[in-house]
C-alpha cells in the first residue's frame, strides 16, 4: 500500500470512528494475554453484517446467549437442534474466535418435555446426562470452555432449590461437571453466577459450593463472575479482587462473564462517565489477579441487550451504542487494557 491509500485508509477510519487494527479490544486483550468476550445473539447475528463485523473486530471470545440453552438446543425429548450453535461455531472459527459453552445445567429456560414430563430420579439423571455429553462431545475440541452450571445459589448463600436439586438431589451439580468432563477432557468447565462477585453471603456461598466441589475431587476449572450490575450496586473493586483471589487459592480461574451496567434512561454524560468507571474498575480487577483469564460483556451493543425487556426504564448498558459508536465504557476498557501492558 502507497502513503496516498495509507492516508486514505486512515483518513476513512476516523470519518467512522473504527480503531486501527492494534488498538482493537481484542488487540490489546490478546497482549496483555487475556480473553475479551462477548454475548452473541445468533439469530442477529445472521441478519446484522454490521452487528457481525463489530464482534469480530473487538472481541475473541464469544458465549451464544441463548443457543445452546436446553430449550433451544433439545426442544423435544428425541431431537436436539444445533442449527444456530453450528452457525456460532462457524463464524468463530473463520475469524480465529474462542466459544464458551452456555450453559449446561440451569433451572431457566427449560422445554416443557422436561419440566412437565413427571420424570423419576434415575431417568432425569439418564436425560442430565445424554443432554450434557451430547452438546459437549458434538463440539470437543472446538469449545474451550463450558459454563456446566449457573445460577446455583440463592440470594442468602444457600443452595437454590430448583428443577434439577428437587428432581436428582444434591449431588445434580457434581455429576454434571463430571459427565461434562468424561465428554471432553480438555475443556474448561466453569461455575457461573451473579451476585457474588464482591463480598456477602451469596459471594461465600458460591465459594463453599465451589471449594465442596474441589475437595470431592470434581472437575471443576473455573468460577464465572457474571457481573449484572447497575451503578449503585456495582462491588468495589477491592472486594471482587479478593473473592477471586480466594477463588484462586482454591485453584480455580475466576472469569468475569457477563458483564453490563444498567443506567437509568434516558442516561447523560455523567451517568456514562461513571458506567466507564465501573467497567474500568472491574477489568482492572480482573488484570490484577493473574488467574483470571477472561472479560466477558453481555452483548456488545446496547441495541441489542436483554435489560430493557428485563428492566423496564433502564438500558444503554454495554461498550457500543445502539448505533455501535464506541461509549466511554469502551475507551476506559480500552485505556486499562493498554496501561497493563509491559
Ligand atoms: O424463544 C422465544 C422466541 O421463539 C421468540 O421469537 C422470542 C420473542 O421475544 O422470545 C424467545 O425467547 C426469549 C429468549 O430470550 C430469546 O430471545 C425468552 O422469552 C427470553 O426470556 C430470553 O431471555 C434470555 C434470558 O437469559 C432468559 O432468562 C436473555 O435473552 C438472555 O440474555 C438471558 O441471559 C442470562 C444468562 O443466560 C444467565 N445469566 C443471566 C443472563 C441475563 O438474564
Amino acid at each position: 500500500m502507497d502513503w496516498r491509500s495509507l492516508a486514505t485508509a486512515a483518513i476513512f477510519s476516523c470519518a467512522l470512528a473504527l480503531p486501527a487494527a492494534a488498538e482493537t479490544l481484542r488487540a490489546l486483550a490478546q497482549a496483555a494475554n487475556i480473553r475479551i468476550g462477548a454475548a452473541v445473539d445468533i439469530p442477529t447475528l445472521n441478519k446484522d453484517p454490521a452487528y457481525a463485523q463489530l464482534l469480530a473486530r473487538e472481541f475473541n471470545l464469544l458465549t451464544p446467549e441463548n443457543a445452546l440453552k436446553f430449550s433451544v438446543v433439545h426442544p423435544q425429548r428425541d431431537r436436539y437442534d444445533f442449527s444456530q450453535a453450528d452457525a456460532l461455531l462457524a463464524f468463530a472459527e473463520a475469524h480465529h474466535m474462542q466459544v464458551n459453552g452456555h450453559v449446561l445445567v440451569w433451572h431457566q429456560q427449560l422445554p416443557d418435555w422436561l419440566t412437565q414430563g413427571h420424570f423419576s430420579r434415575d431417568e432425569l439423571k439418564d436425560i442430565l446426562r445424554e443432554h450434557i455429553q451430547t452438546l459437549v462431545t458434538r463440539y470437543r475440541g472446538r469449545i474451550a470452555s463450558w459454563d456446566v452450571a449457573a445460577e446455583a445459589v440463592a440470594e442468602d448463600g444457600r443452595p437454590r432449590e430448583t428443577f434439577w436439586s428437587r428432581g436428582i438431589g444434591a449431588d445434580y451439580l457434581a455429576l454434571a461437571f463430571r459427565w461434562a468432563h468424561e465428554a471432553d477432557p480438555q475443556a474448561r468447565l466453569r461455575y457461573n453466577d451473579y451476585g457474588g462477585e464482591g463480598g456477602g453471603a451469596k459471594s461465600d456461598g458460591i465459594y463453599d459450593l465451589v471449594a465442596d466441589l474441589r475437595w470431592q475431587g470434581v472437575p471443576i476449572s473455573s468460577v464465572g463472575l457474571q457481573m449484572h450490575v447497575a451503578i449503585a450496586d456495582a462491588p468495589r473493586a477491592a472486594d471482587v479482587r479478593a473473592n477471586m483471589q480466594r477463588l484462586a487459592a482454591l485453584g480455580l480461574e475466576p472469569d468475569i462473564t457477563e458483564m453490563d451496567v444498567m443506567l437509568k434512561q434516558p442516561s447523560n454524560a455523567a451517568a456514562l462517565r461513571a458506567q466507564a468507571g465501573v467497567y474500568r474498575d472491574m477489568l482492572q480487577a480482573c488484570l490484577a489477579v493473574a488467574q483470571c483469564r477472561s472479560f466477558s460483556t453481555w452483548g456488545a451493543t446496547d441495541r441489542y441487550s436483554w435489560i430493557p425487556e428485563f428492566f423496564p426504564g433502564q438500558g444503554t448498558a454495554l461498550l457500543f451504542d445502539e448505533e455501535y459508536r464506541p461509549k466511554p465504557a469502551y475507551y476506559s476498557i480500552r485505556r486499562a487494557l493498554k496501561a497493563s501492558l509491559p
